[in-house]
């Protein structure tokens, strides 16, 4: 098995809170793992610290290997050209326009792209997330739902073979969901490496295989897709968990 994300005795901590408590996971290369537990049990914050978005009190992440807060600049710039992120609020910049949010990616790992590349393949990217609206917009003036599809299209933009999504189908109808997963199913033929949290259990079945139960900030248990395809029991523990 080749490893794409180790997290090693990984603790974090946020206002004298343990919030994260020895965790370790490999991630495997190529595969999606789901992220699952009730609600404030560390699902985002084990996603962010995978991601190499927030730093742990102690113990390491590795990224194929190398530690993510030793790597130097070329390789993190490397690094976050591969890995793309959806935020579970979305996290686009409230004082940009759309444009302005979709175009900095692409001028960032993207430098010899001309203007006309950069909206075509922002043009690309919409359509197959399904929005059509306007681009000289702030996202406040942007629904919930609407804002997920520009999170997901800003992450899908530079073509990522590393992808955490956090709640990514949240606040969507049924259609954008399945374009969504979609996208994701692609994805995964092209033999990317997807960590994602969700609740909702038709999509996690759909596309895990493996789920990740995470309890109080721990490591809780691992099941396989062939495990919950074949244990109804277990489905429904599972099932259960999610729905809390
Ligand atoms: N920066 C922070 N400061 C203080 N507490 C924090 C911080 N970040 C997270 N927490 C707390 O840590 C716990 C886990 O938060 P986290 O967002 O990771 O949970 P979650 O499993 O993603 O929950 P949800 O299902 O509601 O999205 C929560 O109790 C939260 O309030
Ligand atoms: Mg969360």
């Amino acid at each position: 098995m080749e490893t794409v994300i180790e997290m090693k005795n990984v603790y974090f901590q946020a206002q004298n809170q343990e919030i994260v408590h020895d965790f370790s996971f490999q991630f495997e290369k190529g595969k999606t793992i789901a992220l699952i537990g009730p609600s404030g049990s560390g699902k985002s914050t084990v996603l962010k610290l995978a991601a190499g978005i927030l730093v742990p009190a102690r113990g390491d992440i590795f990224f194929q290997g190398h530690n993510i807060f030793a790597m130097n600049r070329t390789q993190n710039l490397s690094f976050r050209k591969q890995a793309a992120m959806v935020f579970q609020d979305s996290a686009l910049w409230s004082n940009q326009s759309l444009y302005q949010i979709l175009e900095l990616p692409l001028k960032l790992h993207f430098p010899q792209m001309d203007k006309q590349e950069r909206d075509q393949r922002m043009n690309d990217v919409l359509v197959q997330v399904g929005y059509r609206k306007a681009l000289d917009v702030r996202p406040a003036q942007l629904s919930m739902g609407e804002q997920k599809l520009i999170a997901f299209a800003r992450a899908m933009l530079c073509d990522p073979n590393l992808i955490f999504l956090d709640e990514w189908t949240e606040s969507l109808d049924d259609a954008s969901v399945q374009r969504l997963v979609n996208l994701v199913w692609e994805r995964q033929r092209n033999n990317d490496s997807i960590i994602f949290v969700s609740h909702n259990y038709k999509v996690i079945k759909h596309l895990a295989d493996y789920i990740v139960m995470i309890v109080d900030g721990r490591f809780s248990q691992l099941f396989t897709r062939e495990q919950i395809a074949q244990d109804e029991d277990m489905a429904q523990h599972i099932e259960k968990r999610i729905a809390l």
